[in-house]
């Protein structure tokens, strides 16, 4: 079945990578939440998705010039509506103490290919494994450095290599940089991709499936999961589809 990851957390519906969108994802039984880390300047994996700081917080300058304490200072809710007014960058940290005992798997996507993170990689998994969520981490990233560097790490099993560009050899290249899965925007969702990767054992995933439409087509495909912004509808029309087609 495809699974539902809410993408950076319910977003629709709340501040992106907050608690409160992260808090509705699960309550709206989204499988696995999908957020994006980066780097402060005291070296802080944080939940982040933009590079500068402009859009969420409506000021210059950009994730990496400033220390978790000054970010922690900012208002990231009431640029999307005052009721959530108060809410604050999340770590990674905060997030895997959030999410230890939830029946949900973690799609940490490694913002690394616009900016460089240094040692993000290494980062990100020692607070995994010290956390003990390995096995229910799921990697992904647009850079293919990373990608390989992840793959460098052996007791890591799933790395998902991001793309939204068109290539004849997607599957064998995603192959060569180590990675595991396919993680493709959704205008490269083809029903024979998806079953040329599946007969090679290869997970495809597809991000952004927000509108009824793609949401029918990907379950449809039954492709392993999607990455939406309103995991609540998703859950409703795969439901419906699951019951008069694949059952
Ligand atoms: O991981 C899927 C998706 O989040 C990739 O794009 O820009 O929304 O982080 P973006
Ligand atoms: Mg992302």
């Amino acid at each position: 079945m495809t699974s539902i990851i809410a993408h950076r957390g319910a977003s629709h519906y709340a501040p992106e990578n907050s608690i409160p969108a992260f808090e509705l994802a699960h309550e709206m039984k989204a499988d696995g939440i999908e957020t994006d880390v980066q780097l402060t300047k005291d070296n802080i994996p944080v939940l982040f998705h933009d590079e500068s700081l402009k859009r969420i917080f409506g000021i210059n300058g950009w994730i990496n010039q400033y220390t978790l304490l000054e970010l922690k200072q900012l208002d990231m809710g009431k640029s999307f509506h005052e009721k959530f007014a108060g809410t604050s960058i999340v770590t990674l940290e905060e997030f895997l103490v959030w999410v230890k005992d939830k029946p949900l798997t973690l799609h940490l996507e490694l913002k690394n290919n616009k900016m460089a993170h240094k040692n993000l990689e290494k980062i990100t998994y020692n607070l995994i494994a010290q956390h003990q969520l390995l096995d229910k981490t799921y990697f992904s990233t647009f850079s293919d450095a990373s990608v390989s560097c992840l793959a460098g790490f052996q007791e890591i099993a799933h790395i998902g290599w991001l793309t939204s560009r068109q290539r004849r050899d997607l599957l064998s290249y995603a192959l060569s940089i180590g990675a595991t899965a396919i993680h493709i925007k959704h205008t490269l969702l083809r029903q024979r991709l998806v079953k040329e990767a599946k007969k090679n054992g290869i997970p495809v995933r597809v991000y952004t499936v927000n509108s009824s439409r793609l949401l029918h087509r990907c379950f449809s495909y039954n492709v392993d999961s999607i990455f939406t912004n309103v995991p609540d509808q998703a859950f409703v029309i795969r439901k419906d589809i699951y019951r008069r087609f694949l059952v």
